[in-house]
C-alpha cells in the first residue's frame, strides 16, 4: 500500500502565522504538524509516501523530510500548482499509486490513541479485495466537515460536505483508504460549487457502488482539531500533557520507524545524537540506549 500526505492549501484560517510558512510545518508542541499524519502512515506500515504541496512550500518539505532514507522510507514529492481540491491528490499521484491501494492522510490531521493501529490494520484488511474504508468521529461542529448520514439501521446513506444542516454529528476525518480504482473515480469528479473536486464526491461514488466501509472511531482515539489558532494551541497542550505524564512521545517518527523495523537501533541512535540538544533527541537516545 502507498501513502499520500496532502500538505497544500493557503492556511488562510491561520493568517498571519501561515502568511509565509506552510500550515503543516508549524509546530504542534515540539514537532512540525506534518509529523503527526506521517506517523499515522508509518503506524500503518506504509513506507512509500508521496508528499503533495504548493510550488512555494514543496522545497521546505524536501528540506525537512528528504528522500526518507534516514527513516527507512521512500518519500517522493508532487507539486499542486493550484488548490483544486483533495481528490486532486489521486490525479497528481496517479503514477505513484500505479496498481496499488492507497492511504490518503491530510497533512493537518492529528490522530492519537492506543487503538489507532488496530483501526488502521482493519481498514487495510477491508479494502484488500477492493473498495474504500473511511472513518466517522463525533464532533460538536459537524458543519465544518464531511458528515455521514445514517438510516434507522445505522447504515450509511450519504456523506455531505460541510452541510448547513448536518444529518448527524459524525464527521469524516482526513484519513482515507482506497483501492487503485480511486484514480479513475477522482478523474470523473465534477468540481463542487466552491470549485473543488471534493473527497466527499469520491466517497459517495464508492457508496453508490456499495463498496464504502465507514468505521466509527471510539473514545480510544483522539482526533485533534488544528483548524484555528485555538485548535493548534489545544493540540499542543494535549501533546505536552500526554508526553509529560506518560513519558511516551506522540508521533516521534524516528521511534515508530524503529519499532516498525524500518531502521536499526544503531540508526535510531545516530538520529538521536543529531538532535541531542533537545528533549526530543534525548528521548530518541533513551530508546536506543535501553537496547544498545
Ligand atoms: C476536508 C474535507 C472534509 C473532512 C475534513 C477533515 O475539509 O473536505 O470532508 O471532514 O477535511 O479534516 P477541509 O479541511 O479541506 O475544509
Amino acid at each position: 500500500m502507498k501513502g499520500i500526505i496532502l500538505a497544500g492549501g493557503k492556511g488562510t484560517r491561520l493568517y498571519p502565522s501561515t502568511a509565509v510558512v506552510s500550515k503543516q510545518l508549524l509546530p504542534i508542541y515540539d514537532k512540525p504538524l506534518i509529523y503527526y499524519p506521517l506517523s499515522v502512515l508509518l503506524l500503518a506500515g506504509i513506507r512509500e509516501i508521496l508528499v503533495i504541496s504548493t510550488p512555494q512550500d514543496t522545497p521546505n518539505y524536501k528540506r525537512l523530510l528528504g528522500d526518507g532514507e534516514r527513516l527507512g522510507l521512500n518519500i517522493q514529492y508532487a507539486v499542486q500548482e493550484t488548490p483544486r481540491g483533495l481528490a486532486d491528490a489521486f490525479i497528481l499521484g496517479a503514477d505513484f499509486i500505479g496498481e496499488d491501494s492507497v492511504c490518503l492522510v491530510l497533512g493537518d490531521n492529528v490522530f492519537y490513541g492506543q487503538g489507532l493501529t488496530l483501526y488502521l490494520r482493519n481498514a487495510q484488511e477491508q479494502i484488500k479485495n477492493g473498495g474504500a474504508s473511511i472513518f466517522g468521529y463525533p464532533v460538536g461542529n459537524p458543519r465544518e466537515f464531511g458528515v455521514v448520514e445514517f438510516d434507522e439501521n445505522n447504515k450509511v446513506i450519504s456523506i455531505e460536505e460541510k452541510p448547513a444542516r448536518p444529518k448527524s454529528n459524525y464527521a469524516v476525518p482526513g484519513l482515507y483508504f482506497y483501492d487503485p480504482h480511486v484514480v479513475d473515480i477522482a478523474r470523473k469528479v465534477e468540481p463542487s460549487p466552491r470549485g473543488e473536486i471534493e473527497i466527499t464526491a469520491v466517497n459517495n461514488a464508492y457508496l453508490a457502488e456499495g463498496s464504502l466501509n465507514v468505521t466509527l472511531l471510539g473514545r480510544g482515539v483522539a482526533w485533534l482539531d488544528t483548524g484555528s489558532p485555538k485548535g493548534m494551541l489545544k493540540a499542543s497542550q494535549f501533546v505536552q500533557t500526554v508526553q509529560d505524564m506518560q513519558g511516551f512521545y506522540i508521533s516521534c517518527i524516528e521511534e515508530i520507524a524503529w519499532r516498525r523495523g524500518f531502521i536499526s537501533t544503531e540508526q535510531l541512535h545516530r538520529l538521536g545524537e543529531e538532535l541531542s540538544m533537545t528533549a526530543y533527541g534525548q528521548y530518541i537516545l533513551s530508546l536506543s540506549e535501553d537496547i544498545l
